[in-house]
């Protein structure tokens, strides 16, 4: 793919002067799903799908992108004094909102780029196609303008660039796995101080299988919004009677001693959703520490319940992929993965497994709604730079 895209990029805009290639992956989350922006615990992991570009300096101010993923748009063209969120401006979005966010903490762009772009993320898969571009736009810029920052604050500026330029308030997860993604690792990060370390997950018997429910609903952005407040409105409830930055500074004791606090059943939900699953993570993380790939599986079973059912992000296809996967012998667990409405189910099946659940799963959620899904085997990949 680097090559295909550099070959693109030198039939767009020339073949001369200084051209650089860099690659940026989407991830997958184990476990630890919207606990980020409440201060919980993730536990994702960098695939070795990803973003490519190939790009090179201008000496004036404008700017040129062009995705082989939308081949049909073309170049399309803006400039360094024009870095504002406008709708007909589609995907380039997402790499302008970069570009003014580095300005923004001060290190500021001085000329303009050439860039083409090509991905192997499905998008709107829940793998984080749009972080994989914000982070890969951030190394870029670092890397050609000389600016002296750390994969963790590019990490930040891509996230403050989504919540700030493109609207979406997102937590810091995909960004983070996306720059530090270590190859056969996840990431156990703690989101309320940025600490993490790197936990193999190189199974020996088992294998993680993603699954495409090949479904986005609109409701993506707004609903994530709205958990967001709500999760806001039932902190600010309990720091009355319990003294707390976060929920994920709540065990499930705390949250049970103290929930009445939250007046509203539904804000309730949230909130426990929110204690329960970052107190899961922790647990999972110390039952792959110890080698208990079942009980790994279980809470993953458990976290997708609560999704469910409690925060209510998931979507009957999604429901659909990780019933008929629990089903099935050799599945050890089974989940939606990412921001919900949508997108991917995460699966650990054990290898002389793995055909029979593509099989199975494939033929059943096939039957019961009309579309088919796909699969990927995952391979754990390293995180974002220069190629
Ligand atoms: C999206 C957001 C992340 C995180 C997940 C849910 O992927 O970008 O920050 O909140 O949803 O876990």
């Amino acid at each position: 793919m680097k090559e295909e895209v550099l070959q693109k990029f030198q039939e767009l805009f020339g073949g001369e002067g200084d051209i650089r290639t860099y690659f940026a992956p989407g991830r997958v989350n184990l476990i630890g799903e919207h606990t980020d922006y409440n201060g919980g615990h993730v536990f994702p992991c960098a695939l070795t799908m990803g973003t490519y570009a190939a790009a090179r300096k201008r000496d004036d101010r404008v700017l040129r992108f062009y995705s082989m993923n939308f081949p049909e748009e073309g170049v399309i063209e803006s400039s360094l004094d024009d870095l504002v969120c406008r709708p007909e401006a589609g995907w380039t979005n997402y790499p302008k909102g970069v570009f003014w966010a580095f300005g923004e903490k001060g290190y500021t762009v001085s000329s303009g780029m050439d860039i083409a772009i090509y991905g192997d993320i499905p998008n709107g898969s829940g793998l984080s196609s749009s972080a994989s571009l914000e982070v890969l736009i951030g190394v870029m810029l670092r890397d050609m303008f000389g600016f002296e920052v750390s994969q963790i604050e590019i990490a930040l500026i891509g996230q403050f660039s989504e919540n700030n330029f493109n609207g979406m308030n997102c937590g810091i997860m995909d960004q983070f796995a996306s720059a530090m993604g270590k190859k056969d690792c996840a990431i156990f990060l703690n989101t309320a101080d940025l600490s993490y370390e790197y936990a193999s997950v190189k199974l020996e018997n088992a294998k993680i299988v993603i699954t495409n429910s090949n479904v986005k609903h609109s409701l993506v952005g707004s609903e994530y919004n709205v958990r967001r407040s709500q999760c806001e409105s039932a902190l600010k409830q309990l720091q009355k009677v319990v003294d707390i930055k976060t929920l994920g500074d709540l065990d499930i004791e705390q949250f049970e001693a103290h929930k009445s606090a939250i007046a509203d059943p539904v804000e309730q939900k949230r909130a426990k959703h929110a204690v329960y699953e970052n107190q899961r993570t922790l647990e999972a993380v110390k039952a792959l520490k110890e080698n208990d790939i079942a009980a790994f599986g279980k809470l993953m079973n458990e976290s997708h319940v609560s999704l469910r059912d409690d925060y209510e992000v998931s979507c009957p296809e999604m429901d659909i992929l990780a019933e008929e996967a629990w089903k099935l012998p050799g599945v050890l667990g089974s989940r939606m993965t990412g921001g919900g409405f949508g997108g991917c189910t995460v699966s650990i099946v054990e290898n002389d497994a793995v055909d029979g659940f593509m099989e199975k799963v494939g033929a059943a959620y096939e039957k019961r709604t009309g579309i088919k899904p796909a699969f990927y085997v995952v391979d754990i990949g390293q995180g974002a730079g220069v190629i």
